[in-house]
């Protein structure tokens, strides 16, 4: 009955906000922006923009009703700059005009002066100046200043890993239509249409029930519209509650690119210090995270640093520092990992310096300090249902690895300009949102007469599957088949402060909240077949099975639909709306312990590279998998996430490239100089799944979303270990990514 989002993007005819109809009367809103890092505003003339044709109104920080401010964390978070300009894209006013096109010439001809002031742009360089969101947060467990005294060799170094471009392929849109009561319909492409309720009432000093936000599906979000599609259905709504007509605005990709904030740079040292062997027996971190102009989402994700600081090791003295540094540039923001992987990549690095110095393998330190059952977090909670050492064998095993690494011996011994290096990366994640609150969800089904269901709940669909997840969930819970099930647009009228769809647990949460509403639903219906039935008192012998009443196992005459419409006519409730919050969670931050996370995901990847050393290109040959994923409520949505969260990390860690000019301006704004990997650039995948039941989900399911992704920093470590084979001299710099130019200066680079 209803195709899923799979059919309809195959068929080209699945809906995004570009694609509704225009409403009779739209306009077209384009942003005035900052064309400076850092400085004040002197003066703005609109006059030639506002004698433009076609142009409506411009709008500005002085016809915000309500505060100027779209953050939760900052009073600087504004809308639209009033006095100070932090970052080069950020928005002052908006131009409002009949087309696009008319709106984006006039807003060309804005002239602002401006009084410039000092910028930075490094996070080194930010903390130097003393210029953090806010104070360093430290993680500590055992005592790493005693420890060092007991450690064979003590290893220091930096790392670096840059930012990422999220290139979803919907850019940032929102379409707003003023309603007759003073308040908003708002169509955004947002992640957290909760939030973009909220913060649109805040602007416009209404109540949250006069914002109505409503998503339909994204077309990818990878965290890049959890907070910062806000911005743009933020404009949308100010200038159709202005003018009192339908808004729409969109980004070009080019204009999305240097607007919006990317995944955060981090600077990070370490000291990492062993046994002989390899024991891992003290590592001492300090991340400098490059938050951008404001707080966005940094502090969060800065606190996931600092949960993942020691990944799926366990490292018996540990102690992690972590600071949000201000820079000038526009505010970094959630990425598929959230701070996880900047962790993660400090650590492989610390562990491959050490391994060069005791000269033993780099895997042979990882598994001698994988971490095991009941083995504490930095943060105080114990590994429970540990999987990391279960994933790290089940690779050994499977992919006959040290068969895999002779014939890599061999390949190099006898191929002088080409050189093969495997690494292995192995990944824990932690499951639950890491601010406690955001981990409930609401859900409302309705049965309808007819026997169909209808499903609103908080979960966005962004390409992750969750809406397919969500409607399994349905059908196995009622026993019916999954095309009777219609999962609604996510949408604030009818499902109340939502959390965002992120943390990898939108069908967790949404999932749990549905299937509650259903089993609500089911009681009433069991009712009534047992009145049909004339067996009043055994209720509770009474299942639905494959859309038929069961008594004692059994297969009554009564079908799903005349359950359905006899459930109707006695007037019994078909419809539930069920609450549902993760059990268990809490984070106490004075003391920096707790046990925030559900549950985690483990995972281990082998990654194998050839570098052309002539030319310093490479290729990805295989990756090879173990994942800790669960009983999967969509096993090819599940492969999915799995190989494109790989790929991802992969781009991440090799061709993707931010670059910025001295005055922060961003040099790599297009798809043909930011590059992603494509189809040619994706290795063979190979994926298990260890498909072990996970009690602390629904229907012993295991989020996937993000983890995969952390899979992708091996790669740097095989690409380094190939240029050693050519160049032995070589000693890397951890600096990603390791763009094959970098490649090709350390084939032939003399240190
Ligand atoms: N997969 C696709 N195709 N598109 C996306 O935007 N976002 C990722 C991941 N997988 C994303 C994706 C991120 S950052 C998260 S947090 C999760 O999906 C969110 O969805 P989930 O909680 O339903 O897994
Ligand atoms: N992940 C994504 N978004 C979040 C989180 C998280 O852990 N915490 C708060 N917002
Ligand atoms: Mo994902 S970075 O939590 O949207």
């Amino acid at each position: 009955m209803h195709a899923n989002d799979l059919e309809l993007h195959a068929q080209g005819r699945s809906v995004f906000v570009d694609d509704i109809v225009p409403p009779v009367g739209l306009l077209h809103a384009f942003p005035v922006v900052s064309t400076i890092a850092h400085g004040l505003i002197a003066s703005i003339d609109f006059s030639e923009a506002l004698a433009c044709s076609g142009v409506a109104s411009i709008v500005t920080a002085a016809d915000i009703p309500g505060v100027n401010n779209i953050g939760n964390v900052e009073a600087n978070e504004v809308l639209l700059a009033e006095q100070t300009v932090m970052y080069q894209g950020q928005p002052i006013a908006v131009v409002v005009a009949e087309s696009e096109s008319e709106a984006r010439h006039a807003a060309a001809l804005v002239q602002i002066n401006y009084r410039e002031l000092p910028a930075v742009f490094d996070a080194r360089e930010a903390h130097r100046q003393g210029l953090h969101i806010a104070p360093p947060r430290i993680f500590s467990l055992g005592d790493v200043e005693q420890a060092w005294q007991t450690c064979d060799d003590i290893i220091e170094g930096k790392t670096q890993s840059g930012a990422q471009e999220h290139v979803y392929l919907e850019t940032q849109t929102a379409l707003a239509y003023p309603l007759e009561n003073g308040g908003l319909r708002v169509v955004s492409a947002t992640q957290s249409p909760g939030m973009v309720q909220r913060v649109i009432a805040r602007v416009l000093n209404l109540a949250m029930t006069q914002v109505e936000v409503d998503v339909l599906r994204l077309g990818g979000g990878f965290g890049g519209k959890e907070e910062q599609a806000t911005t743009w259905a933020a404009i949308a709504a100010l200038a159709a509650s202005r003018l009192q007509r339908p808004v729409k605005i969109r980004l070009s990709r080019s204009d999305d690119m240097r607007w919006t904030g990317k995944r955060h740079p981090y600077d990070a040292d370490f000291k990492i210090g062993l046994t002989r062997s390899g024991k891992i027996l003290a590592y001492e971190v300090s991340f400098y995270q490059n938050a951008g102009a404001v707080a966005d989402l940094s502090l969060a994700i800065l606190e996931r640093t600092l949960f993942h600081a020691s990944n799926s090791y366990f490292i018996p003295n540990l102690r992690a520092t972590a600071v949000s540094c201000r820079t000038h540039l526009p505010p970094n923001t959630a990425f598929r990992g959230f701070g996880g992987p900047q962790a993660m990549f400090v650590l492989e690095s610390a562990i491959f310096k050490a391994a060069a110095a005791l000269q033993i393998d780099t895997a042979e330190i990882q598994r001698l300090n994988l971490l095991q059952e009941g083995q504490a977090f930095p943060y105080g909670m114990p590994a429970t249902e540990c999987r990391a050492g279960l994933c790290w064998e089940r690779l050994q095993e499977k992919h006959a690895l040290s068969r895999r690494q002779q014939a890599i011996n061999d390949f190099n011994a006898s191929h002088r300009l080409e050189k093969k290096a495997l690494a292995l990366m192995p990944i824990c994640f932690g499951i639950s949102f890491t601010a406690t609150f955001l981990n409930q969800a609401g859900a409302l089904v309705h049965v309808y007469a007819d026997g169909s269901v209808g499903v609103s709940c908080g979960a966005v669909e962004m390409g992750q599957g969750v809406k397919q997840k969500i409607r399994n969930i349905v059908a196995l819970t009622f026993s019916i088949v999954s095309d009777r099930v219609k999962v609604e647009s996510t949408n604030t009228s009818r499902i109340a402060n939502m959390s965002p769809t992120a943390a990898s647990v939108g069908a967790d949460l949404n999932g749990q909240a549905t299937s509650l509403a259903c089993r609500q639903i089911l009681q009433g219906l069991k009712k009534v077949a047992a009145g049909l039935l004339d067996i009043e008192a055994e209720a509770d012998k009474i299942a639905i099975e494959q859309e038929r009443v069961h008594f004692n196992g059994q297969p009554t005459a009564i079908g799903w639909n005349q359950l359905i419409s006899d459930a109707y006519l006695s007037r019994t409730a078909l419809s539930a709306h069920a609450h549902y919050a993760t059990p268990g969670v809490y984070f106490d931050r004075s003391k920096e312990q707790g046990r925030p996370f559900a549950y985690h995901v483990y995972g281990c990847a082998a990654i194998e590279v050839t570098v052309d050393c002539l030319r310093g290109i490479y290729r990805i040959d295989e990756v090879v998998i173990v994942h800790d994923g669960g009983k999967s409520l969509a096993p090819e949505v599940d492969l999915g996430q799995v190989e494109g969260g790989l790929m991802q990390g992969l781009g991440w860690m090799t061709i993707e490239d931010i670059r910025h000019d001295s005055q922060g301006r961003l040099l790599n704004d297009t798809l043909t100089a930011y590059k992603i990997p494509d189809i040619h650039f994706a290795p063979e995948i190979n994926v298990e799944f260890l498909a072990k039941d996970n009690p602390a989900a629904i229907l012993h399911s295991k989020a996937v979303g993000e983890p995969p992704f952390m899979y992708g920093i091996g790669v740097y470590f095989a690409l380094v270990k190939a240029i050693q084979a050519f160049n032995p001299a070589f000693e890397p710099e951890f600096s990603a990514p390791m763009t094959p130019e970098k490649v090709l200066l350390a084939l032939y680079s003399e240190t």
